[in-house]
């Protein structure tokens, strides 16, 4: 059975800047895993897409005098799976499978194209979503990293 190896939680204010700061602390905490830069890249950019939901949609017309957060839990298991769960505790997803078509968006046309659970699901080895209307949004990624490398032997000749 897989175990875990190491654990962490963020609570972020859903501001923009923020955005940046999941993924570079992501990166940080799955460093010691040696990922590719492939694999770094993926996870990266379907954080991205679960970050900017949750403070484009989620937080959509919420006060900007009012606080708002993103919850992202990550883990690392023994077996180099890596899941990051992103929530929000927004306006929530009123259909789900209808959110999770290829272009579909109810945000602004000309800055959205529907594709972000595309890209999610596309990025990492499954992706799941949990929505309660006017709770909120919870997205699982997972990933499975591949194995390390082999170690460089030096052969003397
Ligand atoms: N965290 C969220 N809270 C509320 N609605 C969301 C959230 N994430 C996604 N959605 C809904 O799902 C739709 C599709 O999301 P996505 O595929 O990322 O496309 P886009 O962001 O370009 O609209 C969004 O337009 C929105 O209606
Ligand atoms: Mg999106």
């Amino acid at each position: 059975m897989k175990r875990i190896i190491n654990e962490m939680k963020l609570r972020l204010r859903a501001i923009g800047e923020n955005e940046a700061v999941a993924r570079a602390c992501i990166s940080a905490f799955i460093a010691e895993l040696d990922p590719t830069v492939e694999e770094l890249c993926d996870l990266r950019c379907a954080i991205s897409e679960a970050v900017t939901n949750s403070i484009v949609h989620g937080y959509k017309g919420y006060s900007q005098n009012i606080p708002t957060f993103i919850y992202i839990s990550a883990r690392i298991y023994d077996n180099r799976e890596v899941t990051v769960e992103i929530a929000d505790t927004g306006c929530g997803i009123e259909d789900i499978d209808r959110a999770r078509t290829p272009s579909f968006t109810t945000g602004d046309p000309g800055q959205r194209c529907g594709m972000g659970f595309l890209v999610m699901e596309s990025f990492t080895d499954s992706m799941s979503v949990k929505s309660k209307l006017g709770r909120g949004t919870t997205v699982l990624l997972r990933k499975n990293l591949k194995p390390y490398a082999e170690e460089k032997t030096c052969h003397k000749g």
